[in-house]
């Protein structure tokens, strides 16, 4: 049998596979080159950028919990120059489509910055981050209220050219509604789920153990919700779906394709294994060949419901 085909297309983007990081598990790329060859990945997604540098929360930002882990991050990235200016030109060397994923305190802020990089030279896509439950502005406050996800969406729509894929929050009551009010104000694709937000406490100090009090969770743990989540919003909506939450392994990532994703991304998994990516690629490989699939579209939306 020939190789089976695995590209796909996500809001216009031409993916050699289906398969990505999750925005914050990759950083830009450089500290993963001893590991993997960027070429081989279908997408690269960067760390949320900010318009100005940002520091982040402080510490600890990160603790271990059963079957997963929590972050309060913050957003720590170096902003939109040096981003544009330093990451970049790195970043253009692969022949891999660059997704910049970004964030903002207020609408202007994501306007502004979305028309910033609509410039910039090698960007193949935007992944607006309205889902972040580790900031006090901004981040999640948008992506609860289907109304103010509708106002920031169709501000960035406006302001780029570029795909603009849009990444929900599971923290809210029905994610459908969320999928709808993207799609109706503009977005090219939804990518989903961001981390739950939660706590973890140390019963020594009786205090909690992140800096920020609460932390998103990440991991195993999300999987079988963020699966649900995926499914739920891939028969939702007319635009291609992203799915993400707990992918460490090939069987994970054909359990998200069936559930009818047409991508998927690798947040915390990569954490694990650095080489969790391009092992998942060569996994869903793989399987397309001992089940005789020749396309990869064979297998997105492939539950077999009765
Ligand atoms: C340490 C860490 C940092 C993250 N930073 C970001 C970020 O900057 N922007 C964003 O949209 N999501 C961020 N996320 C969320 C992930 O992209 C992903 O949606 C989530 O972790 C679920 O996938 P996973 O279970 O495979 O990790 C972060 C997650 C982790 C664990």
């Amino acid at each position: 049998m020939n190789k089976p085909n695995m590209s796909v297309e996500i809001a216009g983007i031409k993916m050699k596979n289906p398969v990505m990081p999750a925005s914050g598990c990759f950083g830009f790329g450089e500290e993963y080159t001893p590991y993997m060859d960027l070429n081989e990945l279908g997408a690269i997604v960067v760390k949320s950028v900010t318009m100005n540098e940002t520091a982040g929360n402080p510490g600890p930002r990160v603790c271990e919990t059963p079957g997963g882990m929590l972050n309060a991050i913050g957003w720590q990235n170096p902003g939109a120059d040096v981003f544009i200016h330093e990451k970049m030109p790195f970043l253009r060397q692969f022949n891999t489509p660059i997704i910049v994923n970004l964030a903002g305190k207020t609408v202007k802020e994501y306007a502004e910055l979305a028309a910033r990089l609509d410039e910039v030279q090698g960007i193949s896509g935007i992944e607006l981050n309205i889902s972040c439950p580790n900031v006090n502005e901004g981040g999640v406050a948008f992506g609860t209220d289907p109304k103010l996800a509708a106002e920031v969406i169709g501000a960035v729509r406006s302001s780029t050219k570029l795909p603009l894929i849009v990444k929900l929050s599971p923290n809210v009551t029905d994610i459908t509604v969320m999928a709808r009010a993207a799609e109706e104000a503009g977005a090219d694709a939804i990518s989903l789920i961001n981390t739950f937000t939660a706590i973890a406490i140390d019963i020594k100090t009786r205090k909690p153990i992140i800096g920020n009090f609460t932390g998103g969770l990440s991991g195993p743990a999300i999987k079988p919700v963020a699966l649900y989540m995926t499914y739920r919003v891939a028969n939702a909506v007319s635009v291609p779906v992203i799915g993400m939450g707990g992918i460490l392994r090939a069987e994970d990532a054909i359990e998200f394709l069936l559930a009818g994703a047409t991508a998927v991304a690798v947040g915390m998994g990569t954490f694990v294994n650095p080489t969790a990516m391009p092992e998942i690629i060569k996994g869903i490989e793989d399987y397309m060949i001992e089940n005789k699939f020749d396309d990869v579209h064979q297998i997105i939306g492939g539950l077999i419901c009765k």
